[in-house]
């Protein structure tokens, strides 16, 4: 059957106490809210009405504006109120999906295993025994049969007991669905409208009302301050962590990595301690990465060795290849394979070719270099004079001595050689010597100055 989603998200989220609405703070680098997106469009939903109050603009920007049907809440009065805000588009004959927007980790499969106990029912409601259900909804049942929803702050000390609770998360027919909503009231202890209030009138229409319960408690977990924000945070970078170990991913400590965002790996990867993986990453087979690295939206190649302390942005680094320790590898730089950058070498806007080495202090802006080449301790590129940029070559098989300056635009011939210290401001042709620095004067028997 056709089913619509409405995703509840109004609520202010006082104690996040924050500028930023409480569904887009982010779980694993991504709003939590778009979590529960990309679940629902997994499960092919005709549509996901987003109820929200606060922050239009925000959360207009942030998520995919023309995916998602926009229903303000203009004062939260209620879960059920909230729902009615998306009635108007709901049609009669199809299910509705009620999710909420602050519990991130909800699985596919357990909203497939609702959807399918729907099928056999009226109504099917996802439920969760806690240990500690203080604040939750509780639900009410007749022998097997669930009669109710009891909030909180409306049930008796003998309902208290009661461990199993409402997740928020429940389906039914559209037609119910809206026949229900018109016909709730605020009279209870929050002077709010309940959407758990459907529940005793589909009992009392003596409609069929099935629970079914998700894999793990933390699926339905909500996040209202910022402390749930980073124990959910931490539920899922567990949950990655155990999939990517699963995938031949050694983590040497998978309490210390975290991914926000997307990793695409081959097998026998190492990670150290305090890795960092944003945006989209590939990693290939036969890798390391050391200790502190951060890797944004990069490819590394099959045996590279990723020394500690690198960052790694827009970049893709070879077979072979050996970065850092403190490598800095900017937007635009290329590694071919078997190239090196030792520490404290920047580079962006630039290629390595294949077996060339920046091993020390030195900085690479707008460069192409060939092939075997070799760039010596502290060359800097000066690709910028203040107002415009300009390129580098520096052919294959070329040496550039240590403390060099290139002053852009240049182009270092075919094996060529500039001598250590120079400051080089015109072409130096293939196999070519270029020294350009003043020359060194020696005083035999120089004296010293004395103290006077
Ligand atoms: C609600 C349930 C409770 C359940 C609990 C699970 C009701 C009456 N109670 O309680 O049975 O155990 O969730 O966490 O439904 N929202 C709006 N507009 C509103 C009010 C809420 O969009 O006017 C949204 C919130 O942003 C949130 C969700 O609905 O995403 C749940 O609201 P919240 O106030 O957290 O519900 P609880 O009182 O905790
Ligand atoms: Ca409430």
């Amino acid at each position: 059957m056709n089913f619509s989603v409405v995703i509840l998200a109004a609520g202010k989220g006082t104690r996040m106490k924050s500028s930023l609405p409480k569904v887009l703070h982010p779980i694993g680098g991504k709003p939590m809210v778009q979590h529960i997106i990309d679940t629902v469009n997994k499960l092919g939903a005709s549509n996901i009405h987003l109820v929200y109050g606060h922050g239009r603009d925000q959360l207009q920007t942030t998520l995919n504006h023309n995916a998602l049907s926009w229903c303000l809440q203009d004062q939260q009065l209620g879960t059920g109120h909230a729902v009615q805000q998306a009635a108007p588009h709901i049609q009669d004959d199809e299910d509705v999906l009620i999710l909420v927007g602050d519990a991130p980790l909800i699985k596919e499969s357990t909203l497939q295993q609702l959807i399918a106990v729907k099928k056999n029912a009226d109504l099917a409601l996802l439920t969760v025994e806690l240990n500690d259900p203080t604040g939750m909804g509780r639900i009410i049942r007749q022998g097997e049969q669930v009669t109710a929803i009891v909030e909180h702050k409306d049930a008796t000390t003998e309902q208290h007991q009661i461990k199993e609770t409402n997740t928020g998360m429940m389906i039914m027919g559209g037609k119910d669905l809206k026949r229900w909503l018109a016909a709730l009231n605020n009279h209870n202890a929050q002077g709010e409208f309940y959407l758990t209030d459907v529940i005793e009138m589909a009992a009392n229409e003596g409609k069929s009302i099935h629970a079914s319960q998700p894999s793990s408690a933390i699926e339905v977990e909500g996040i209202n301050n910022r402390i749930q924000l980073a124990s959910i945070e931490r539920a899922y970078q567990t949950q990655q962590a155990n999939d990517l170990m699963l995938k031949g991913v050694s983590l040497l400590d998978p309490s210390r990595f975290d991914l926000r965002g997307e990793l695409e790996v081959g097998q026998d990867i190492t990670i150290d301690t305090n890795v960092i993986i944003q945006g989209k990453v590939k990693i290939g087979s036969n890798t390391s990465i050391g200790a502190n690295c951060t890797l944004i939206d990069c490819e590394i190649a099959d045996h590279a060795v990723i020394h500690p302390n690198s960052i790694i942005e827009q970049a893709c680094v070879g077979e072979n290849c050996s970065v850092g320790p403190f490598a800095r590898l900017r937007p635009g730089a290329i590694m071919k394979q078997k190239s090196r950058v030792g520490n404290f070498v920047e580079m962006k806007k630039t290629t390595l070719g294949e077996g060339s080495k920046a091993n020390h202090l030195t900085y690479l802006g707008d460069t192409e270099v060939g092939a075997g080449a070799n760039i010596g301790a502290g060359t800097i590129t000066c690709n910028y004079d203040g107002v415009n940029k300009f390129k580098t070559q520096i052919k294959d098989g070329a040496f550039i001595g240590s403390n060099s300056a290139i002053v852009a635009p240049a182009v270092i011939g075919v094996n060529a050689t500039v001598g250590a210290g120079s400051v080089i401001t015109k072409e130096v042709s293939d196999n070519g010597l270029a020294i350009a620095r003043s020359k060194q004067r020696n005083m035999d028997n120089w004296q010293r100055p004395e103290k006077k």
